[in-house]
């Protein structure tokens, strides 16, 4: 980020001058927060991270969204529960225990906002994605964090590796087009074609705007230059 970015970035502007507890960020990470989630400050939205560590990037997440916003922590660590304050609500569960993720997004309800930061193994990632994206809010976005252990062997992943959420999420851009599929019997639509309106691919970051989405239509407009 240049350093005129880093002034008017109010996120960043937090994270260096942290008053509250402790936060472990990529800094790198706050460009895309702020370009994505700029929109949803000062509105009544329900953010969820994955990951609360030290309980700071909640407390974090408070200050940037504003008082209507309510920010759910996640995390399997039990201690984390004691950094429930004004606003902010701990969950205790394992991310890739998918009947727990199911009991958080009834219990929760709507979600506007993931942040996934939690184990960072590929199976915690994709069963979070999965069990927690289709149910967001129409426009929710889902930040998928620390993508760099798709090529870090000790947490499953490797280059081009069957399995990483790296090549699981490849293989989303393939659901984005469906619509335009010849073979339908290679590729058809989803869910997920039919849920997601963008994927934004960042260094060890997807970013994934949510809205529905039918049959995508094109026209032409203007006046012929030649004969048509
Ligand atoms: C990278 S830290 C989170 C950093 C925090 N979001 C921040 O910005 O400061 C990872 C957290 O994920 C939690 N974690 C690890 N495995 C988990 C799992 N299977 N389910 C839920 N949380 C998990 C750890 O206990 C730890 O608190």
């Amino acid at each position: 980020m240049s350093d005129e970015g880093k002034d008017a970035n109010p996120l960043y502007s937090y994270f260096v001058n942290n008053p509250g507890r402790l936060i472990h960020k990529w800094l790198h990470y706050f460009e895309p927060y702020h370009r994505h989630l700029g929109r949803l400050r000062g509105e009544a939205v329900t953010l969820v991270e994955f990951g609360v560590f030290h309980g700071g990037s909640l407390q974090m997440w408070k200050h940037y969204l504003g008082s209507r916003a309510r920010i759910v922590g996640v995390d399997i660590d039990p201690a984390c529960k004691t950094f429930e304050e004004d606003q902010v609500q701990i969950w205790i569960g394992d991310q890739e225990d998918r009947p727990f993720l199911r009991r958080l997004a009834d219990g929760v309800g709507s979600i506007d906002i993931v942040i996934e930061d939690g184990g960072h193994r590929m199976g915690q990632q994709i069963a979070t994605f999965e069990e927690i994206f289709y149910r967001m809010s129409e426009s929710g976005v889902y930040i998928a964090e620390d993508l760099h252990t798709s090529y870090w062997a000790e947490y499953g992943g490797g280059a081009r590796r069957t399995g990483t959420f790296i090549e699981y999420a490849k293989a989303l851009i393939d659901q984005l087009n469906a619509w335009h599929t010849q073979n339908p019997e290679q590729l058809s639509v989803d869910d997920f074609t039919l849920q997601a309106t963008s994927m934004h691919f960042y260094d060890s970051m997807l970013i994934i705007e949510r809205g529905e989405r039918g049959e995508p239509r094109h026209t032409q407009t203007g006046r012929p230059s030649f004969p048509t």
